[in-house]
């Protein structure tokens, strides 16, 4: 038996006109005209930032087979790049280094080496395109041994010992160029260690943009091979990023890593994680990222690659849904392309 009844009997159904009084929704929808008219966000080539992998040695470029299309550049060759997408407009890049093996250790000592390949970069790329934004990332996990984004003591990231670390190669990055610090490592604290220690060292110029919510998360499996810390990374990273069961918690990183100064809030990974974007931008108004990362950015090029969705459309869609949920900007694998489209 059909428990359902209609509210009305078919005999007595309403028109369309009488169910909506004037109002059609499809009205403007009916042009391509229209349809341009009454858009309400934009992705603009002044929204994207160009996450890009570096490395030592000269005229190379190394495939990352999980990231079709992105590439390990040797400095001369990234140097080059961030010219090409200076002219096309990026404002700002960020950078990831992949060290030598050799040079990984417990404590990720290599990131406080002024000539490492991350400090290096900035001053290259600062030299060659000085309009070019630089971001760089002060977590250890590209430096040391275990793949953890802080200093490893038995079995524990110790937060204090590693924000000390983290605040000290911030300085160390600044000094080479930086413009922008984003620390990625979720220690608690880090945020206002780093403004003390920038502040004293006479960088009050330098923007800190915190990974303020930062989850636990398998989208991030590519990045891991692109940096070479797929095979250390001991254990998972549940102790020092946010559950991503929480959204509460995410207002509560927000707004701790804001009174201890960041200047940019960033929401990470990006597509799962709209609702959160949203809820930062309405609760503290301040200017909002996303990381479209790498699990994200491989997901739509498998798709693509196999046939199963228009890889150029989705990334399109992907990275104008970040506009709408309340983005100032996005970081994102794709911005070359992006920014070639948009000005097509
Ligand atoms: C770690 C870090 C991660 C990413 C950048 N820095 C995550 C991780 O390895 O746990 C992810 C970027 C991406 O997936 O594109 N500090």
């Amino acid at each position: 038996m059909n428990k359902f009844t209609p509210v009305r009997s078919s005999s007595a159904a309403r028109s369309v006109d009488e169910i909506t009084g004037s109002r059609r929704l499809r009205r403007m929808r009916k042009a391509d005209w229209s349809r341009r008219l009454v858009q309400e966000n934009r992705l603009t080539v002044d929204d994207l930032i160009w996450p890009i992998f570096v490395i030592d040695g000269e005229n190379r470029r190394e495939e990352i087979a999980a990231m079709p299309g992105v590439y390990r550049m040797t400095l001369d060759l990234a140097v080059r790049e961030v010219e090409h997408a200076a002219k096309l407009g990026v404002p700002a890049i960020a950078t990831f280094p992949n060290i030598d093996l050799a040079l990984r250790d417990q404590t990720g000592s290599h990131i406080l080496d002024p000539d490492n390949v991350i400090n290096r970069a900035t001053r290259a790329i600062k030299a060659a395109v000085p309009e070019m934004g630089i971001i760089t990332d002060a977590a250890l996990d590209p430096f040391t041994s275990h793949g953890h984004d802080g200093i490893l003591r038995q079995g524990i990231i110790v937060n204090d010992e590693t924000v000390e670390q983290v605040a000290a190669a911030a300085v160390i990055q600044a000094q080479s160029g930086a413009d922008i610090i984003a620390p990625s490592d979720m220690m608690d604290g880090r945020i206002g260690a780093i403004r003390d220690a920038l502040d004293a060292n006479g960088f009050q110029d330098v923007a800190i943009m915190s990974y303020a919510t930062k989850f636990a998360s398998a989208f991030y499996g590519p990045y891991r091979e692109a940096v070479g810390t797929a095979g250390l990374l001991q254990g998972d990273k549940k102790t020092y990023y946010i559950d991503h069961a929480n959204s509460d918690e995410a207002v509560r990183e927000a707004e701790q890593d804001l009174l201890e100064g960041a200047d940019m809030l960033m929401v990470k990974p990006g597509l799962p994680y709209l609702d959160i974007i949203r809820r930062l931008k309405d609760t503290f108004a301040m200017p909002t990222f996303a990381y479209q990362v790498s699990g994200e950015y491989s997901m739509i090029m498998a798709a693509a690659a196999n046939g199963w969705i228009d890889g150029d459309r989705a990334m399109m869609e992907s990275l104008l849904s970040f506009k709408r949920a309340g983005c100032d900007g996005i970081l994102t694998y794709f911005a070359p392309k992006v920014a070639e489209m948009l000005k097509g």
